[in-house]
């Protein structure tokens, strides 16, 4: 019984309730690619996004609509009564009259935390500045689970790990499955303390290096991610760091045959286009798991069997 109503962060989640939201996922994998259902029939979900995104505000939509839901939309704060100073728990306040459930995605950390005390309606957080983007890992994993393996996990998470919510969730939530964990990132850039801590207190292996050549022979998984620019005070501490880590076809020659490469894309330069044809690259199935993965979140979150 799947009794969360709002999705905030990966810490909120116990193995179990994320082991359903994978398995439901899998059940409803044939929807994603064009099958027709009415599951979510009646269902209006908002998406109030104030960052960018591409992938995570689309696959909502699709996840929706492929299952007979409704989105709503505010995508830009430029067009939205944010422009001219609304706040965002008034925003919050409204919208949750409005739809059945909200996607919220945020430059401040702990905003959706916020909002979920607000709204009486299910909020979803797609992302909260620096903080945590619990869909996204659990399309991760999904991945993972399909596409290698999640138990006995040698995963190297690699790039921007200060800033990177993908992999502060992700951390969490490999944690409960008992992985070993290379953290790769320019010194700037490394993992919190309080993440790195939690995560050995949970039993957890964790490694760190400045190189990315150390941790390919052995990687079950190479997770990249990009170095996130906008959360730099300083633009020029990040032209020190911009392009630190790159991998080509070549320097995957070390590689096992069977690891696979992801990234949550966007890519920038992280990942050479010669990669995409290798029986490595899964970043843009990944992508496409984003869609059967928000199925299952929402289906589960709005109460549908
Ligand atoms: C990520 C994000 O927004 O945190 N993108 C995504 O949701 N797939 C990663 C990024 O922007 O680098």
């Amino acid at each position: 019984m799947f009794t969360k109503k709002h999705i905030i962060s990966m810490r909120d989640f116990s193995r179990a309730e994320i082991d359903a939201i994978l398995k439901k996922a899998e059940e409803l994998e044939s929807f994603a690619k064009g099958k027709k259902s009415d599951l979510l029939a009646g269902k209006i979900l908002a998406l109030l996004f104030y960052e960018s995104s591409t992938r995570t505000r689309l696959s909502f939509e699709t996840a929706m609509k492929r299952l007979g839901g409704e989105t709503v939309n505010m995508i830009s704060t430029e067009t939205s009564s944010a422009s001219k100073g609304e706040t965002l728990a008034d925003t919050i306040r409204v919208v949750s009259e409005y739809a059945d459930a909200i996607v919220l995605r945020h430059s401040k950390e702990g905003s959706a935390r916020m909002a979920a005390e607000i709204s009486n309606i299910p909020v979803i957080n797609a992302g909260d500045g620096a903080g945590h983007h619990p869909t996204q890992t659990l399309l991760d994993l999904y991945t993972i689970k399909r596409e290698s393996h999640l138990e006995n996990l040698d995963i190297a998470l690699i790039g921007d790990l200060k800033y990177g919510r993908t992999v502060h969730s992700l951390a969490y939530a490999l944690s409960l499955y008992g992985a070993n964990i290379s953290l790769v990132s320019p010194e700037q850039l490394k993992m919190p303390d309080e993440i790195k801590g939690d995560l050995r207190k949970r039993g957890i292996d964790v490694s760190e290096t400045t190189k990315l050549e150390d941790v390919i022979p052995n990687a079950d998984v190479l997770y990249m991610t990009r170095i996130q620019k906008e959360r730099f005070p300083d633009p020029s501490e990040y032209q020190k760091v911009a392009g630190t880590y790159r991998i080509s076809a070549e320097l995957l020659k070390d590689a096992r045959d069977d690891m696979i490469i992801m990234h949550p894309l966007p890519r920038v330069n992280e990942i050479d286009a010669d990669v995409d044809a290798t029986k490595h690259a899964r970043y843009f199935q990944q992508a496409f798991y984003g869609v059967p993965v928000r199925m299952a979140v929402m289906s589960l979150v709005l109460g549908a069997r």
